[in-house]
């Protein structure tokens, strides 16, 4: 038996954070990979010291080339531009495109079985790149979003209402953009509805920071964006997957028939994850609002996808 293995796709921020989680969680071995001269390297030798200290056994493996991913169980692409202050996500497509369109060539010829999880920017289009060049069935092709934009909800709901961010449980569906979609139906605090809690302006006002909660970190850091929510919430996910979890969590995902206006679109929705990658999209009846805002949300990411249809990626 072998230790099963993970590679992370970019050692910027993003990336060496995810790599750094999934180390530290012990499941995996973990291959570093960025274009930039020593920058894996350097990184994934600095983990590897930290193994005595942190008490994990997996190799960390940082690289410029794509051998040492040979046989990933999991390939998680971090790779592209962040925004800066001012920038939406959308920004990022054309030159994004290109650089996931050209790291999944070369991480899916080396791994053929591994299951996909996309980072890059902006999210549900990038994902739709990755399963396109892949050629991958879509159970093994899924985006990181929902985790990290209900994380965000969760925090916000818990440090309103002072109680432990375990007692909330949250979906927010849709595309990971200013039409994401906080279900508020399905939000709860220890099984009680949010809407029981928290007033409904108050919630609104809630709402409205999780959605831009990505654009309030750019433009605090002002170089770069978030990565310690998007790392957790990338390194969860390929946790229910390793560990054939079964667990369900938001994920941008291929849907058909499951939620009106999604049908063939990678975007949010509920999804469970396990050996098999997206073993299943839940389904949730939404409110009737919810269910419009998810539909508007959808045509925006279809909107994201003729376009790189159009750019030739
Ligand atoms: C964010 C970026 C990673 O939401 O999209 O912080």
């Amino acid at each position: 038996m072998s230790r099963a293995k993970i590679t992370v796709i970019g050692a910027g921020n993003v990336g060496a954070t995810t790599a750094q989680r999934l180390a530290e969680k012990g499941i995996c071995d973990v291959v570093l990979v960025d274009i930039v001269e020593g920058l894996p390297q350097g990184k994934a030798l600095d983990m590897l010291q930290s193994a005595p200290i942190c008490g994990f056994d997996g190799t960390v493996t940082g690289t410029n080339g794509y051998e040492d991913t040979a046989g990933s169980d999991i390939v998680v692409i971090t790779s592209g531009l962040a925004r800066k202050p001012g920038m939406s996500r959308d920004d990022l497509l054309k030159v994004n495109a290109g650089i996931v369109k050209d790291v999944t060539l070369k991480a899916s010829a080396k791994s053929p079985d591994a299951v996909i999880i996309v980072v890059s920017n902006p999210l549900d289009a990038m994902t739709y790149v990755a399963h396109k060049q892949s050629g991958f069935p879509a159970n093994r092709v899924m985006g990181m979003a929902g985790v990290l934009d209900s994380a965000r909800f969760r925090a916000f709901i818990a440090m309103e209402l002072g109680v432990s961010v375990a007692n909330v449980n949250a979906f927010v569906l849709g595309g990971h953009g200013d039409t994401m979609v906080p279900s508020t139906k399905y939000t709860t605090v220890a099984g009680i509805p949010v809407e029981d809690l928290i007033p409904a302006d108050r919630l609104g006002q809630i709402l409205e920071r999780t959605a831009k909660g990505g654009a309030e970190i750019v433009s605090l850091l002002k170089t770069g964006s978030a990565y310690y929510a998007p790392s957790a919430a990338a390194a969860q996910m390929c946790e229910a997957i390793l560990l054939d979890r079964k667990a369900i969590l938001p994920c941008a995902v291929i849907s058909k028939g499951a939620y009106e206006g999604c049908d063939g679109l990678f975007v949010g929705l509920p999804a469970k994850l396990g050996a098999k990658g997206v073993e299943e999209v839940v389904r949730f009846a939404l409110s009737a609002k919810e269910s419009e805002a998810l539909k508007r949300s959808a045509a925006a990411v279809r909107e994201l996808c003729e376009a790189v249809d159009r750019l030739g990626f």
